[in-house]
């Protein structure tokens, strides 16, 4: 166990030693790129484009001191070759054939790694038509009640320990968009949420009980989509009491992607914005799923919050004031998962001139989302072995992945992609007791 001095307290981080088991509710177009990308890359077929854990630099020190070491040389992240895959979906497809089903990889890279993929069948899924309408699949578990569902995976949780030769485990949901739920006294504290869980409420969803199963058992909890899930307070008393940090919600891919880019220059510049309309087709099945509109208005919430909490219309009246932002998805099979994003931006500069920016991104979701699971398997595996961070719960400082960063309650969440850039090499500096760099500089002028 390694000790340093970090900022006055002392940070220990374990070794990473031994094989990372990698939990996955939903084996859709997300996983399987997810999974059949880590396995190319294993073999040398393809390159980590995208991640920052396997690209990624860090700069130590002055900018005269020439340090600048890989992320994953920097702090002890596990390696490719220790990831082990399991996974949960309400479709009987193995991994081979769910990404031939996603379309997003070419069937000769896939077929390149066809024994490895098929080797890794879903388990019996938590699935409830009520909360996802636009699915129905036969691969899934039947329960006397919500708290026994809940028992069944934690009990596939530990049929993976015992069987996967892993020692360190992590969940991350790639499973589908949800519908709209807010938080209610139901998910207020442990005990609330498991007598609901006892008496089936209605207001507990599926991943909500992969979250509880996956927090009970010590596994830390990535979300990847728009759902409330481990945003209660449920949640954070469990990944606080067990150790096991939790992190969301929603992938920050495509549009929020590139919107996240340009709203802080936007207003570093103090250029005014009077709306930005924003609209999406997409073919692929979570394109389906958001064709409801109650799983629609998740994603609506998720999407639209980035741009009030980036420019502070509160503090800058006369260029946020009036802001018309709208953002629509449209269901459109021909694309697939290649999705394409226009942007109508209307900002206006000096005197209250008017000007106008477009952006028509044809991007690739999955291909988007795939590091940024890899990268956050890796990193919330890092927290829990960081003596300073398992025991804190929501790891805000992975907000730099997210289109809802979830952050302590009172907080508001950080969007500005370089503010979230920062933080998060400044975590890990201050975990190997490095000096936080604040670009301030006047050093180089003594
Ligand atoms: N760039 C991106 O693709 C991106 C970005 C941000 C967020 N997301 C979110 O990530 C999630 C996955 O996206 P995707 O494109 O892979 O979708 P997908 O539809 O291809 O895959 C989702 C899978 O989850 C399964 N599923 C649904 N409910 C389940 C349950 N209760 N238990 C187990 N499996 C379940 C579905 O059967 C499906 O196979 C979605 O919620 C999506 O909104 C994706």
């Amino acid at each position: 166990m390694a000790k340093r001095q970090s900022s006055g307290k002392f940070s220990q981080i374990q070794p990473a030693k031994g094989k990372l088991g990698v939990m996955i509710p939903g084996m859709g177009a997300v996983a399987t790129t997810f999974v059949a990308g880590v396995e190319a890359i294993r073999r040398g077929l393809a390159q980590p484009i995208g991640s920052l854990t396997q690209m990624g630099t860090i700069r130590l020190g002055k900018r005269t001191d020439a340090r600048s070491p890989k992320i994953k040389d920097f702090v002890p992240l596990a390696g490719l070759d220790d990831l082990v895959f399991t996974g949960w979906d309400i479709y009987t497809d193995d991994m081979y054939a769910a990404a031939r089903n996603a379309g997003v990889l070419e069937r000769d890279l896939l077929d390149k790694i066809k024994p490895f993929l098929e080797s890794i069948k879903p388990r019996k899924a938590v699935f409830d038509r009520n909360y996802v309408r636009k699915l129905d699949g036969p691969n899934v578990k039947k329960g006397k009640s919500k708290m026994d569902l809940a028992e069944q995976v934690r009990d596939d949780i530990r049929e993976f320990k015992k069987t996967s030769g892993a020692s360190r485990f992590i969940m991350i949901w790639c499973g589908s968009t949800e519908i709209f739920l807010r938080p209610t006294a139901v998910h207020a504290s442990v005990k609330a949420f498991e007598k609901s869980l006892q008496q089936n409420d209605e207001d507990i969803a599926p991943s909500m009980i992969y979250a509880y199963a996956a927090l009970s058992e010590g596994v830390p909890f990535a979300n990847g989509a728009p759902n409330l899930t481990v945003d209660i307070p449920v949640m954070s008393e469990l990944s606080r009491r067990n150790h096991a940090p939790i992190c969301g919600k929603d992938f920050k891919t495509g549009q929020t992607l590139v919107k996240t880019i340009l709203a802080p220059g936007f207003k570093a510049r103090m250029l005014g914005l009077s709306g930005w309309y924003s609209t999406n087709i997409l073919g692929n099945r979570d394109g389906e799923v958001l064709d409801d509109p109650d799983s629609f208005k998740t994603k609506e919430e998720s999407k639209l919050g980035v741009l009030e909490h980036i420019l502070q219309p509160q503090m800058y009246p006369q260029l946020y004031g009036k802001i018309f932002h709208k953002v629509r998805i449209n269901y459109y099979p021909p694309r697939g998962d290649n999705k394409e994003g226009w942007d109508n931006i209307d900002i206006f500069g000096w005197l209250g001139y008017p000007m106008q920016i477009k952006v028509d991104f044809l991007c690739r979701d999955s291909i988007l989302a795939a590091p940024i699971v890899l990268d956050l398997v890796l990193f919330l595996d890092l927290a829990q072995r960081s003596a300073e961070l398992r025991g804190i719960g929501i790891q805000e400082w992975l907000s730099f992945y997210f289109k809802s960063p979830m952050t302590a309650p009172g907080l508001y969440p950080e969007h500005d992609l370089f503010i979230q850039s920062m933080k998060l090499k400044n975590t890990l500096r201050h975990l190997k007791g490095e000096a936080l760099i604040t670009h301030l500089g006047l050093e180089y002028y003594d």
